[in-house]
C-alpha cells in the first residue's frame, strides 16, 4: 500500500507560474485585447457576425401586429445592436438617422427600401443576407411589402439618437403617367 513521504507536503508545488511568473502579467505575452469596429467594413462584418448567430437571436424574436418590434441586442463603445421585425404591410416611413451611420442586414423575409438621395429616388429588395450601408443624413422608408414576416438587424453608430421622420414619398404609376400624357 503506498503510502505518501512525510517530506511530500513540505515540498511547494510547482507549476509553470511559480517558475516563470504569469505570462499574462507581461503585456507582450497577453493575448491581444479584442478591439470594437471602427471602420464601415468592420461593422458590416460585426452584422454578419451576429446575422449568422442564429441562436443568438430567433429565440428573441416577437412580432407585434400594431407596430415594428425592436429590441436592443447589444451596445459597444459608440455604437448599438438592434433588432426588429415586421409583419406585412409594416412599414418604417421616410427617415434619417440624424448623424449615426448604419449597417442594415435582412435576416428574415424580404423587406423593400426606397431611398431618396441627390440622384433622385432608387427602391431595392434586401433579402436574407442583403446588406445595405448608409452615413450621415441619407433618407430612406422600408417596408414590409411581402405577405411573410421579416426579420432585420441594424447597426449604428454612434448609437441612433435621433431620427427625423418625413411625410411619406409619392407612390407614382409611371406606366399610368405615360397613358395619360
Ligand atoms: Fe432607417
Amino acid at each position: 500500500m503506498y503510502s505518501p513521504s512525510p517530506l511530500a507536503a513540505e515540498v511547494p508545488q510547482l507549476s509553470d507560474i511559480s517558475i516563470g511568473g504569469d505570462p499574462l502579467a507581461v503585456e507582450h505575452l497577453a493575448p491581444a485585447r479584442p478591439e470594437h469596429p471602427r471602420t464601415v467594413a468592420e461593422f458590416a462584418g460585426l452584422a454578419c457576425a451576429v446575422a449568422g448567430d442564429r441562436a443568438r437571436w430567433a429565440p428573441l424574436v416577437e412580432y407585434d401586429p400594431v407596430s415594428r418590434w425592436y429590441h436592443r441586442l447589444e451596445t459597444g463603445p459608440g455604437y448599438e445592436v438592434w433588432l426588429l421585425t415586421w409583419l406585412p404591410g409594416q412599414s418604417s416611413g421616410l427617415h434619417d438617422h440624424g448623424r449615426s451611420s448604419g449597417v442594415v442586414t435582412v435576416l428574415e423575409g424580404t423587406l423593400t427600401e426606397r431611398s431618396l438621395t441627390r440622384s433622385g429616388e432608387a427602391r431595392r429588395e434586401l433579402r436574407p443576407g442583403s446588406q445595405r450601408v448608409f452615413g450621415p443624413g441619407y433618407l430612406h422608408e422600408a417596408v414590409n411589402d411581402s405577405l411573410e414576416p421579416a426579420v432585420s438587424l441594424h447597426v449604428y453608430f454612434p448609437g441612433l439618437t435621433e431620427m427625423t421622420q418625413y411625410p411619406h414619398l409619392p407612390h407614382v404609376c409611371s406606366s399610368v403617367v405615360g397613358e395619360t400624357r
